[in-house]
C-alpha cells in the first residue's frame, strides 16, 4: 500500500520547488527521525527533509510558511525532553547531511562548522590543531552542534569551562520567516545592540534553525588525574566538594548513587570497590607537578580523616581514568531500556545542601516503591533524578505518578530559587512546570519574541510553551 504522505500535494510542491532536496516519507524514517531519547511520544511526521545547504534550509522554511506546515529542527535526537519529537504531522528538518567543518582560524582560535556535525567530530577537528572544544558529555558521538546550541548543552566539564553558550562565537540561523541571520560575526567584543546569538542559544528550535556555528577553541588542559570517592552519606557530598574545590583546579566533579552504580555494573562496567557504598563521586583535576599532586592527596586525606569519604581510588593510567569515567558516563545508557522518567534540576551551589535534604525526604516519601537513580553534575548545582518504571505499571500510570512528584519537586525548586531544567531543555516533558521557574511575565515576553522571529508559529510549535 502506498503511504498517503508520499503523494501529499504539499510535498509534491516541495519537491517541485527544491528538486535536489532529499525527502523521505518512509515509515521507518518517520519512526527514526520522529522521536528522541524520551521514547514517550509516537512519531507521526509528515515527512523528513534532509537539506544539504543553507539555501535548501531557507527554501524549506519558505515552503513551510506558504503551506502552513510546522517544522521540527532535528539534530542527533539524543535530547531528553522531547524537543525533537514530531508527533503531529510536522516536517522534520534534519541537519544530519550538513556535517562539515567549514573553516579553522588559527589567529581567532575558532572552528566554523555546519550545525549537523557531531560533537565528537568537533573535538577531533580541534585536536588536529592542538586545541580543544571543551563542552563534553556521553552523547558526544551522536549529538549535533546544532542540538547542543539549541539546548545550551552542559555536560561534565561545565564546572571548569561553562555551558555551550560560553563557546559560541557566532551563529548562522534561518528564522521562521526564512531570513538568514549572521549573528555576532565571531567577535569577542561586540556592544552593538541586542545579542541575538545568545537568544537563539537554548531556544530549542523554536526561534530559528541553526545552520552554522563558529565555536571558540582553547588550550588543552594540563595533565589530569581522575579520582573515584566513596561517600558514607549524602550529607557529606557538598563538604567533599568544598574540600576538593578549595585545593584543586577541578575539571569535573560528578556524583552518583549505589543504584546508579548497580545499573552501570549490570551493563558491563567494572566494580571499583569490594564494599558497597551509598554514594560516589568522580572528580578530575589538574596534576602534573608535585604541588598539585600533594594538594590532591591533602584533599583526599582531609575528607578521610573527617569521615567525609570512606574510600577512594586514583587513576594510574589513561585506561584506568576511562574505566572510572565509565562508571559515571555509562549511567544514561544503562538505564535507557527502562525508559526512565527524568528530572534535570538545578539550584545555586550554596542552596544545594538544603535542597538535597528536602528532595531526599520528598522522594523517599513519594516514591517508596520505585527504583530512583540519582546522579549529576553536582559541582554545578545540577542533579539528575531518574525514576524507573516498575514492570507491572502501565506507562500512563507511571507518568501520572511521576508528574505528581515533579509538581512537588517544582515547588521545592521555587522555594530554593532553582530551575526545572538545568541542561536538557523544557521540550514537551517539562512544559507544565516552566512557570515554576520563570515568571508569567517572562513567559509572555518569550511568546512575543517567538512571534517576531517566527511570525506564523511554525518552528517547533508546542515545545517549551504553548502559543
Ligand atoms: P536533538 O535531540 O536532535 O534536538 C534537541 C533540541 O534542539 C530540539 O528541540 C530540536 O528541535 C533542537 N535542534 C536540534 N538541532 C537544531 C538546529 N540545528 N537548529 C535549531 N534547533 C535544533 N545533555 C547535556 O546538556 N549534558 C549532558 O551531560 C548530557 N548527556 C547526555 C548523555 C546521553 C547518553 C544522552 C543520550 C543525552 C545526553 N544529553 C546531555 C542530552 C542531549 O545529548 C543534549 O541535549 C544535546 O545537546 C542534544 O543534541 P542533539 O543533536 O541530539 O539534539
Ligand atoms: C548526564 O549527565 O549523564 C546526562 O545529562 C544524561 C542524563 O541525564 O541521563
Ligand atoms: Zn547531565
Amino acid at each position: 500500500m502506498t503511504d498517503p504522505r508520499s503523494t501529499d500535494p504539499r510535498l509534491e510542491r516541495l519537491r517541485a520547488r527544491i528538486p535536489g532536496l532529499r525527502l523521505s516519507t518512509d515509515a521507518s524514517d518517520a519512526e527514526h527521525y520522529g522521536r528522541d531519547w524520551t521514547r514517550r511520544w509516537t512519531p507521526a511526521p509528515l515527512a523528513i527533509a534532509l537539506p544539504s545547504s543553507v539555501e535548501e534550509v531557507r527554501a524549506v522554511v519558505l515552503w513551510a510558511v506558504e503551506e502552513n506546515v510546522s517544522v521540527v529542527p532535528s539534530g542527533g535526537r539524543t535530547g531528553l525532553s522531547g524537543g525533537a519529537v514530531a508527533a503531529n504531522g510536522e516536517l522534520v528538518l534534519s541537519l544530519e547531511r550538513m556535517n562539515r567543518v567549514l573553516d579553522f582560524d588559527a589567529v581567532d582560535r575558532t572552528l566554523t562548522v555546519q550545525a549537523g556535525i557531531a560533537l565528537e567530530a568537533v573535538h577531533n577537528a580541534a585536536g588536529e590543531h592542538g586545541l580543544v572544544y571543551p563542552v563534553d558529555f556521553a552523547a558526544r558521538g551522536s549529538c549535533s552542534i546544532g542540538g547542543n546550541v539549541a539546548t545550551n548543552a552542559g555536560g561534565i566539564r561545565v564546572i571548569r569551562y561553562g555551558n555551550t553558550r560560553e563557546w559560541v562565537a557566532g551563529l548562522k540561523v534561518v528564522t521562521g520567516a526564512g531570513d538568514v541571520l549572521e549573528l555576532n560575526r565571531a567577535l569577542i567584543k561586540n556592544s552593538s545592540g541586542y545579542d541575538l546569538r545568545q537568544l537563539i542559544i537554548g531556544s530549542e528550535g523554536t526561534l530559528g534553525i541553526v545552520v552554522e556555528a563558529t565555536l571558540r577553541l582553547t588550550d588543552p588542559p594540563p595533565p589530569t588525574n581522575v579520582m573515584l570517592l566513596a561517600l558514607p552519606s549524602f550529607d557529606t557530598l557538598m563538604q567533599v566538594f568544598a574540600a576538593f574545590r578549595a585545593r584543586l583546579t577541578l575539571e569535573a566533579f560528578e556524583f552518583f548513587t549505589d543504584r546508579a552504580l548497580h545499573h552501570v555494573l549490570a551493563h558491563g562496567a567494572q566494580k571499583p570497590f569490594d564494599e558497597v557504598h551509598p554514594f560516589y563521586v568522580v572528580t578530575e583535576f589538574a596534576v602534573g607537578d608535585e604541588a598539585r599532586e600533594a594538594a590532591a592527596m591533602a584533599a583526599f586525606e582531609h575528607c578521610l580523616e573527617n569521615g567525609l569519604v570512606s574510600d577512594g581510588v586514583i587513576s594510574q593510567s589513561d585506561a584506568q581514568a576511562a574505566q572510572l569515567w565509565r562508571l559515571r558516563e555509562g549511567i544514561t545508557e544503562s538505564l535507557a531500556k527502562y525508559r526512565p522518567y527524568k528530572n534535570d534540576v538545578s539550584v545555586r551551589i550554596s542552596a544545594m545542601p538544603a535542597f538535597l535534604a528536602e528532595t531526599q525526604a520528598l522522594l523517599a516519601r513519594e516514591y517508596p516503591q520505585f527504583d530512583v537513580v540519582w546522579f549529576g553534575h553536582i559541582g554545578d548545582g545540577n542533579l539528575h533524578i531518574n525514576v524507573l518504571k516498575p514492570e507491572a505499571d502501565t506507562d500512563a500510570d507511571f507518568i501520572v505518578q511521576c508528574e505528581h512528584v515533579t509538581k512537588l519537586l517544582a515547588q521545592a525548586l521555587a522555594r530554593h530559587g532553582g530551575s526545572i531544567s538545568a541542561e536538557h531543555g523544557i521540550g514537551l516533558v517539562k512544559k507544565p512546570y516552566l512557570l515554576g521557574t520563570r515568571s508569567a511575565e517572562e513567559v509572555e515576553l518569550m511568546r512575543g519574541i517567538k512571534r517576531v522571529l517566527d511570525p506564523k508559529g511554525l518552528l517547533n510549535p508546542g515545545k517549551v510553551f504553548d502559543a
